[in-house]
């Protein structure tokens, strides 16, 4: 069965899943795109080739036409979108975070639940040829027991200060993903600490942002995990995960747009990393995509569902209140 679906949302992600969806996902057809600016639609649609475009995202989400919403908008929009969708019985795939607040979550995911349709969160990272080895590693006992997870995610750059303002800040916009990357590697987490600062920009203080952070976590399991974000590594966007075990390590590197090392008589080198996300998890998005289509498709449960993007946000507010209050904090102190 092919599954129509419509897109609200065509920024950055919104164009990136217009061209996956349009160009490598068997069985997708997308129909239209809704763009509170409507420049930013009708562009889309042109480049995408997607037939319909509007201002109104409600006319994409009440259409006959389309089977699935995929939802790109900015973060404060989410959850009204999802409870829409939910409500005209489509299937929703929404980026992350959900949202910043807990109670407007839920409220969310109790529309999906009663409508019985299905969500799949965007969390990308887990759908990367390398993420996805390392927990194969992990679950057929290659590496032994994991007793540390280490996680480096690093931007080349900052996202500009309007951006950072709507954020959620780093923990909720960057971090989140490495939350989800360690409860997905390893299981849950049940406490963090956290430590954040202003090294690179003092107008990303100025925001009420930090960019800079280093987050130590406790999991259910026994094993120790660190996190450390940067909004800048001036070599580029630098992605490192390492399990450490009983019988072994797993680790995985950055990827490069080649493969050459430059020797001579003063080093040994090679080219920067990928730049960013969109070059370096291009294949992730991708695969996430052809995920939700498959699922939609045959009827079958999506992979990432909607707790799956409502702990990372939990645990966000647990890191945000660790670096406030300097000590640990439990994830049962957030849930109350
Ligand atoms: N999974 C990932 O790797 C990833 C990467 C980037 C962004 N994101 C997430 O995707 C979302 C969008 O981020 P972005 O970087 O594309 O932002 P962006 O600002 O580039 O794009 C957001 C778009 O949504 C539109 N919009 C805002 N309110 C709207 C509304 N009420 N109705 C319809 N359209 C509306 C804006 O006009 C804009 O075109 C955020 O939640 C962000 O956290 C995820």
């Amino acid at each position: 069965m092919t599954v129509k679906l419509g897109i609200i949302g065509a920024g950055r992600i919104g164009r990136l899943h217009a061209n996956t969806l349009t160009t490598r996902v068997t069985g997708a057809e997308l129909v239209a795109v809704a763009d509170i600016f409507e420049e930013a639609a009708k562009a889309a649609a042109e480049d995408y080739r997607i037939p319909d475009f509007t201002a109104d995202p409600s006319e994409v989400i009440q259409s006959g036409d389309i089977d699935a919403v995929v939802i790109c908008s900015s973060t404060d929009t989410h959850c009204r979108f999802i409870i829409e969708a939910a409500r005209a019985g489509k299937q929703i795939f929404c980026e992350k975070p959900i949202a910043f607040d807990l109670a407007e979550i839920d409220e969310a995911l109790a529309a999906v639940d009663a409508a019985g349709v299905q969500l799949q969160i965007g969390f990308n990272r887990r759908f990367d040829a390398n993420h996805a080895r390392l927990k194969r590693a992990i679950e057929s006992a290659e590496i032994g027991e994991p007793h540390t997870l280490t996680i480096i995610s690093r931007d080349p750059s900052p996202p500009p200060i309007d951006y950072i303002k709507v954020s959620g800040g780093l923990m909720m916009d960057m971090m989140i993903h490495d939350f989800d990357m360690a409860r997905f590697l390893l299981g849950e987490v049940e406490e963090i600490y956290a430590l954040g600062d202003v090294k690179i920009d003092p107008a990303i203080g100025e925001a009420g942002d930090i960019d800079t952070a280093k987050v130590m976590l406790r999991f259910e399991n026994g094993a120790f995990g660190s996190i450390e974000n940067s909004r800048q590594a001036v070599y580029g966007y630098d992605q490192r995960v390492e399990v450490f075990g009983s019988k072994g390590a797993a680790t995985t590197g950055n990827w490069h747009s080649n493969a050459v090392t430059i020797s001579d008589a003063a080093s040994v080198r090679r080219d920067l990393p990928l730049h960013f996300f969109v070059e370096r998890y291009f294949e992730s998005y991708v695969t996430e995509m052809i995920a939700f289509v498959d699922a939609i498709s045959e009827g079958k449960p999506v992979p990432v569902v909607g707790n799956d993007g409502r702990v990372p946000v939990l645990m966000a507010m647990a890191g945000m209140r660790s670096m406030t209050e300097n000590r640990p904090v439990r994830l049962d102190e957030i849930e109350g």
